[in-house]
């Protein structure tokens, strides 16, 4: 559920109408929900109330807008980073070091010990030759890294390709097989607090099954290395239950994953971790467009032209990703459209042949569900310029990110002097 609903005609976000926000910000711009997000981070862990204290990580990468984060951190939320800057942000956002986990294949040296100087949570190590690099850093700075040992475990998520984490091929953890000697070799290391195991198949799952085949593995694979003499006492689920991106879509709840949890992970005896994101995010945000003009092709559907673009909201373009495409002020008309961008590139295409409302030139719309894997993912691609984003709370809202401008960007550039 979401608090984005027609009311008296007009699309709003909870009490604030989207066309009073277009009108005050400009469009492009994406819009949030507080009660959303809420809502969202509130069922979540509602659905694992009945494990033992589970450790909920919000995967920031997901949508790092800091308000963003303050809300999640106010529910109790810690953070999954991948990178120097989402730790810093997750801190600045108020979340606790000791909640924050730091994934990632390619940790930076200057990373790893920004995690260590911060004091963080638990780092999930993605291969032996990390552990060792961490072991030495933590060892000059006189600290022990509590670790997590990512293993692949070799399941196919029945997702899109790139979003798919969990196979062989994949570059993420060490193989399931090798995984008890590495961390063996890994927990000799004075300075490593070796405590537990990490997975991750990936974004968007649609199906519970491919998770449950997952974490059996990991239930076997703990057994494997307790009678190896290891200590375990952490298992990190990582993210990746989807959501619905067409109206009337069914997924798994979060109801149901949690059930499922709970049962195959009966008796494992560990304090269980999780980083959703796309969950908690997906559907707390839309990004608001306007028509630029409706341009008429040969035979097909008229080109609806919007001013928003693949820079704004890659997944279209990237993923073939379907977004749910509303009018903010529906007349009950429809049409079959083909929904672009201005960008000079035919990927540059939100959806082709879409049923939708009727919209003409300086009509207002939304991409739903752009809450997550939106703003976070935007560039400055044909110059131009940062998207904005707003966040509602009730009848008020505010920007929480401005827009940056071409020009803004611009100014970081140099013509040296030796071109002049
Ligand atoms: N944990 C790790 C280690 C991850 O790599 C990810 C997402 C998550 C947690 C959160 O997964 P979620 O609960 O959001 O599915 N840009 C793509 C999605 C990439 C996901 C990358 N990893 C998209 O727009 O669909």
């Amino acid at each position: 559920m979401d608090h984005f609903q027609l009311k008296d005609g007009v699309l709003h976000a909870e009490d604030v109408p989207l066309v009073r926000i277009a009108e005050e910000v400009g469009t492009p711009v994406y819009v949030y929900s507080r009660a959303t997000l809420e809502r969202h981070a509130r069922v979540f862990r509602e659905a694992l109330s009945g494990l033992d204290n589970p450790h909920i990580a919000f995967a920031v990468k997901a949508n790092p807008n800091l308000a963003v984060l303050k809300i999640l951190a106010n529910e109790g939320y810690g953070a999954d980073v991948v990178s120097g800057g989402e730790l810093t942000r997750a801190l600045k956002a108020g979340m606790k070091p000791e909640d924050i986990v730091f994934s990632g294949v390619g940790k930076t040296h200057a990373e790893l010990r920004q995690g260590l100087e911060a004091g963080i949570g638990q780092f999930n190590i993605e291969s032996e030759e990390e552990g060792y690099e961490l072991a030495a850093i933590a060892a000059r700075y006189g600290r022990r890294a509590a670790c997590a040992l990512r293993v692949n475990p070799d399941v196919d998520a029945r997702t899109h390709e790139k979003i798919s984490t969990g196979k062989r091929e994949n570059k993420f953890g060490v193989p399931l097989d090798r995984a008890t000697e590495i961390y063996a070799r890994l927990a000799r290391e004075e300075a490593l607090d070796m405590r537990g195991i990490a997975v991750h198949i990936g974004s968007q799952l649609s199906t519970l099954e491919p998770l449950e085949t997952a974490f059996a593995k990991l239930g076997k694979l703990i057994a494997e290395l307790r009678a190896e003499g290891c200590s375990v006492t952490h298992a990190d689920l990582g993210g990746g239950l989807g959501v619905p991106y067409k109206a009337g879509e069914e997924l798994p709840s979060p109801a149901e994953y949690g059930a499922m949890v709970a049962r195959v992970t009966a008796g494992w005896d560990v304090r269980l971790m999780f980083e959703p994101g796309r969950v908690i995010a997906g559907n707390a945000g839309v990004l608001l467009t306007r028509v630029i003009r409706a341009k008429r092709s040969g035979n097909g559907p008229p080109f609806v032209v919007v001013d928003a673009a693949m820079n704004d909201l890659a997944r279209p373009a990237m993923y073939g990703a379907w977004h749910d495409f509303e009018a903010v002020e529906p007349t009950g008309a429809t049409m079959t459209a083909h929904i672009v961008g201005p960008i000079c590139e035919t990927g540059d295409t939100f959806a082709m042949d879409r049923d939708c409302d009727a919209l003409v030139a300086g009509d207002l719309a939304v991409f739903r569900t752009a809450g997550a894997y939106g703003a976070t993912m935007a560039s400055s691609y044909n110059s131009r310029g940062f998207v904005a984003e707003t966040l509602v709370d009730g009848d008020r809202y505010a920007v929480v990110a401005d827009r940056i401008a071409a020009s803004a960007i611009m100014d970081a550039e140099r013509v040296p002097a030796w071109l002049a």
